[in-house]
């Protein structure tokens, strides 16, 4: 695909893997919209800082617990640029939760974010993105292979987003492809110390922590040359997924 002038939408863009892919398909000629929920100085400052490269951007707010507010954005997007090509679901919620936890309010709110909001957005868009010929790109976790037991919820979250990219794919074939991106670890939540970093990162044959351009040049790849990509999830992950 010819990323120059294509509009996306990339969820959750504001920081960390999102900021990344926002910069590097906003550096590719795309036009941007920057959703987020709660950064908003870091959105707005993004924006400004595109639009002082000469770029299109836009910062646009949603709560993506909220299924109607999912369908305002993409209205939203469609308002201020006029088409969509690319939908990037990257916003995601991440908790821990065990068995002996289980918290109905924590379950609904993962479940909500990280499966239902990529599900209704893709229905919001999916007429401005078959008639662009469009993608869509799901933002996934490598260790839905080998779930922890300690993120119950994230993880069945993950795991429906799994199955979602290849439903997606079907569904919206042959106009729009749709692809996976299982990222391992490219930004450390921020409460990991020092230790825990070290034992996960002995577990990656590349024996490093991903970064976020590493997730962002995969994102670009798949848009830029995965013309005959789509229910596909590619491991982003180091080899972790060999392990
Ligand atoms: N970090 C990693 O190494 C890693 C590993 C495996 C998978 N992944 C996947 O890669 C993607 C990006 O990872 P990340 O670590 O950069 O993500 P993150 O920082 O945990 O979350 C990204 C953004 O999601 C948005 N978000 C959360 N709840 C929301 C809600 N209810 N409504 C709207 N937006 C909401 C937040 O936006 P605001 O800040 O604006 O509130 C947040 O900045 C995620 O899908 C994640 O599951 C990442």
């Amino acid at each position: 695909m010819n990323l120059v002038d294509r509009v996306v939408l990339v969820t959750g863009g504001a920081r960390r893997i999102g900021r990344a892919i926002v910069e590097r398909l906003a550096d590719s000629g795309c036009r941007v919209a920057v959703h987020y929920q709660t950064s908003r100085d870091e959105a707005q400052a993004l924006v400004e800082q595109l639009r002082a490269a000469g770029r299109e951007a836009d910062a646009l707010p949603a709560d993506l617990a909220d299924p109607a507010a999912c369908g305002g954005l993409v209205e939203a997007v469609l308002r201020r640029f006029g088409r969509l090509d690319v939908l990037v679901n990257n916003a995601s919620a991440f908790a821990p939760m065990t068995l002996e936890d289980f918290s109905v309010a924590v379950w609904d709110r993962m479940l909500r974010v990280n499966a239902t909001a990529p599900c209704v957005l893709a229905h919001a868009a999916r007429n401005a993105l078959r008639a662009a010929g469009g993608r869509i790109v799901n933002l996934h976790d490598a260790a839905t292979l080998r779930p922890w037991p300690d993120h119950v919820a994230y993880m069945v979250s993950k795991g429906a987003l799994d199955t979602l990219t290849r439903v997606l794919a079907r569904a919206l074939a042959p106009e729009v492809n749709v692809v996976g991106i299982a990222v391992g670890v490219a930004a450390w939540p921020e409460h990991y110390d020092e230790s825990l970093r070290e034992r996960l990162v002995a577990r990656i044959p590349l024996r490093r922590a991903g970064s976020p351009a590493d997730i962002a040049a995969a994102v670009h790849y798949v848009l830029r040359d995965g013309d005959y990509l789509t229910g596909t999830i590619i491991p982003v992950d180091g080899g972790r997924h060999v392990v």
